[in-house]
């Protein structure tokens, strides 16, 4: 049983011209649900029922049409937003209309396609980099890393699917607890990334390790023939989230189980928000729908177990991990996420490159207050999940 109820937020955006694609006299409601989920229409009745039947199937409550309709309603002259946490059920209303504008646009132009070919580029591009930062990975992810593979119940003899590997680094902690009867098989969208993979299995001495280039939301495996599927800090970045679930549930074995790390909220991750969030101020982009792929498209509280128990698997449990970035300085910290976050690179490819300097000075100037003493510690908190098919 999910534990907490739903909340539900609307905006609404009367298109005015220039400033938007919608018809123009159109009104677009948005209801959102604090899991992730978002009805969008101009029609109410849709509305109630695609959220009678979302609290229903994913949160196991039954609302009666009053009841959401109540909690969606907007009162057209309120101006600042109404949340209470003493009542979670009460709606918070959203009238700022750029906010809303900017939500509907996102929704009309995000591009699947598009998205994912700029993804593979980004980390073809990246792979050398990450790659190349390796030991720094196995000290700031290692530990989360083995935690995931224990709740996966990772051990001698099993047969293990990685999705998003990379460069491998986690590939080979499982490796070596296969021992010479288990594989693990390690895929990845980026062709280029994995040649790093196979390389450092190779490099390791170990020969339980296979490659193949993969999409994760495209797992072309044989169905029930792993006992565990894992993937870290990758499953974040898939649009359509629970596709790519669907598919690691149809590659495990009957209760065979599935883990995953992702980041949790930005508050908690300042290392990658804080230029995350410079540049999009200073690029001008709106932050990603809930749903939408993102560093932090999983890690609100709720989100990543909905999102199992909703991809049908059971027995789903979710571990918040701290995992700061213990690094030299500063300045080591802003080479790392110049180097190996390709994204970064692609959300600051609208402004020219005086533009481009000017926002790495910012971030680094921002990134300073994570160091003291001369050390430089940056905030980061993954969230360990795991299920059973
Ligand atoms: C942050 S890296 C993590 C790599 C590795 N798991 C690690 O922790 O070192 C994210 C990886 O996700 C991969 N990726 C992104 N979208 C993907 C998709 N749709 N299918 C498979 N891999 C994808 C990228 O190519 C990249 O290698």
């Amino acid at each position: 049983m999910y534990s907490s109820a739903p909340r539900f937020v609307q905006g609404h955006s009367r298109t005015t011209g220039l400033r938007c694609s919608h018809r123009e006299t159109a009104m677009i409601k948005f209801v959102k649900c604090d899991c992730g989920f978002i009805v969008r229409s101009d029609n109410e009745d849709v509305l109630v029922a695609g959220l009678q039947k979302h609290a229903r199937d994913h949160h196991h409550m039954d609302f009666s049409r009053e009841q959401v309709r109540a909690m969606a309603q907007v009162e057209p002259d309120r101006t600042t937003p109404v949340p209470t946490n003493a009542d979670r059920l009460r709606p918070r209303f959203v009238h700022n209309e750029e906010q809303a504008m900017a939500t509907a646009q996102t929704a009309a132009t995000f591009d699947v396609a598009k998205y994912k070919q700029t993804t593979r580029a980004q980390w073809q591009d990246a792979a050398h980099a990450w790659n190349a930062w390796g030991t720094f990975l196995r000290r700031w992810l290692g530990p989360a890393s083995e935690i995931m593979l224990d709740m996966a119940g990772v051990g001698p003899g099993a047969r293990v699917l990685d999705v998003a590997a990379g460069a491998g680094d986690q590939t080979l902690q499982i490796a070596a607890r296969l021992g010479a009867h288990g594989r693990v098989l390690a895929t990845d969208i980026a062709p280029a990334i994995l040649e790093f993979a196979a390389a450092n299995a190779r490099a390791a001495g170990f020969r339980n390790v296979e490659t193949r280039a993969m999409d994760g939301e495209e797992l072309d495996v044989p169905p029930a023939s792993f006992d565990a599927v894992v993937s870290r800090v990758g499953l974040i970045y898939f649009p359509d989230k629970q596709r790519a679930l669907a598919g690691m549930k149809r590659a495990l074995k009957p209760g065979g189980r599935v883990a995953a790390i992702v980041y949790s909220t930005p508050e908690r991750n300042g290392f990658f928000s804080v230029p995350v969030s410079i540049i999009r101020r200073r690029a001008n982009l709106p932050s990603p729908l809930p749903g939408q792929p993102g560093p932090f498209s999983l890690g609100a509280p709720g989100v990543l177990e909905a999102a199992l128990r909703q991809a049908g698997f059971r027995d789903v449990q979710v571990r918040a991990v701290a995992a700061p970035l213990e690094m030299e300085s500063t300045e080591e910290c802003l080479r790392f996420e110049r180097e190996s976050f390709g994204a970064l690179h692609q959300m600051l490819s609208s402004l020219d490159e005086s533009a481009r300097t000017a926002a790495w000075q910012e971030i680094a100037a921002a990134l300073r207050q994570f160091e003291s003493g001369g050390r430089f510690v940056g905030p980061c908190e993954l969230l360990v999940a795991a299920g059973t098919r």
